[in-house]
This record gives structure tokens, C-alpha cells and sequence, in this order.
């Protein structure tokens, strides 16, 4: 990430519901993190992750195909609109489409995903949601946990960055283990953003 003065700018990539970008537009609120976001994307009109962002006052724009049938037009306005809210670093917060050339490009070693299990296992296309919970429990894993990595083009892919364990309870269903990662992952995102701020973990040169 290139050298910055103030707050890192964050722009959010996200589909749904956005309780991982609720967690971290709070840790910001609070001052826990020397960070803001400043504008929040959604392929998804009515994603409850535009609405999160609007109550806050971020910007929340709605981008998807249904504007830009070309998939290198979207990228281009997704890449626009976070260059021109000059964003420093881009979060995949449950984001369900591919991130685009020209912005993976423009922000090369700045957009960060969280995946909910110990990647590489669990990971992938098609790998999403409750399913990634559902091929835990059915392998008989005695752990899972939260994975987060630097986005390159492949899905789940690029180099891992932090990672926390979580044990899978014997017994256990899917249902309930996803709602506890899901509780860690959104605190382990402001845990390792926190790090990423401090300069303890270094994302590579762009
Ligand atoms: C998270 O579990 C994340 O790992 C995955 O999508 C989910 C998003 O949840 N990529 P939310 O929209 O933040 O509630």
C-alpha cells in the first residue's frame, strides 16, 4: 500500500447483508481503527450493506450489470468511483461477483477478502455461504476458522495475510457453526485491519 497520510481510505465491495462492513464502519466510529470508509458498492440494489452505508452517510452506489452489461464497463465504474472517492484500500465484504481487471489492476495488492474457513481448504468457486459450513461439518473437521487474503484473480486464491482457528464442536450443525464464525470473522476483520493500519502485517508493493 503506498504510503498515506490520515485516516486509510476503505471503499467496500459487498452483496448482502454487510454485517462485516457494519462491524468495521464501527470499529472507524469508535476510533479503533485509524481508518474510514468512504464509499460502499453493491451489484445488488437492495442490499442491505447500501442501506447500512447510507445511515452512516457513506456514499453507497449501486453498480452492477443491469447498467453496465460489458463486464470491462463495470469494472471501469467500479474502479472510477473508488478512485474518485480515493480509496486507499478495497475490502470484499461478502462480495458474490469476480472483481474486475482494471480494478484488481489499479489496486494490486490492496483489495482484501475474508473467507470463512481455513483456507486453501473450503475455499473456491462455488464455495460460499452456508455451504462452506455444510463441507466442514460433513468432513468431521475438528477446526475451522477465518481466513484473510490479498485478491488476485482467482477466487479464494491469492496470498493469505492472517488467519484465526476456530473449533468445530462435535455435534454441531452447520447453521449453528456458521453463525460463530460469522461473529469472529466480523471481529477478526477489525483485529487484522488494525494490524494492516499499524504496519505489522506489510501488504506487498502494487
Ligand atoms: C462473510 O461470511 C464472508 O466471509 C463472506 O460473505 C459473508 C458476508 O457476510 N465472503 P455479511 O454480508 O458481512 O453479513
Amino acid at each position: 500500500m503506498p504510503p498515506r497520510k490520515g485516516p486509510m481510505r476503505i471503499g467496500a465491495l459487498a452483496s448482502h447483508g454487510g454485517t462485516n462492513l457494519q462491524a468495521i464502519m464501527d470499529a472507524c466510529k469508535r476510533g479503533e481503527l485509524n481508518a474510514e470508509v468512504v464509499v460502499v458498492i453493491s451489484n445488488n440494489s437492495g442490499a442491505t450493506a447500501l442501506r447500512r452505508a447510507r445511515t452512516e452517510g457513506i456514499p453507497a452506489l449501486h453498480l452492477s450489470r443491469a447498467a453496465h452489461p460489458q463486464p470491462d464497463d463495470l469494472d471501469a465504474a467500479i474502479c472510477g468511483a473508488l478512485a474518485r472517492h480515493r480509496v486507499d484500500i478495497v475490502l470484499l465484504a461478502g462480495y458474490m461477483r469476480p472483481v474486475g481487471q482494471a480494478t484488481l489492476a489499479r489496486y494490486r495488492n490492496c483489495v482484501l477478502n475474508s473467507h470463512p474457513a481455513l483456507l486453501p481448504k473450503f475455499g473456491g468457486k462455488g464455495m460460499y455461504g452456508s455451504r462452506v459450513h455444510q463441507a466442514v461439518v460433513a468432513a468431521g473437521e475438528a477446526e475451522t476458522g477465518v481466513t484473510i487474503h490479498i485478491v488476485d484473480e482467482q477466487y479464494d486464491h491469492g496470498p493469505r495475510i492472517a488467519q484465526c482457528s476456530i473449533p468445530a464442536l462435535p455435534n454441531e450443525g452447520a447453521a449453528a457453526l456458521e453463525e460463530r464464525v460469522k461473529r469472529r470473522e466480523r471481529r477478526f476483520w477489525v483485529e487484522t485491519l488494525a494490524r494492516v493500519i499499524s504496519g505489522e502485517i506489510a501488504l506487498p508493493p502494487p
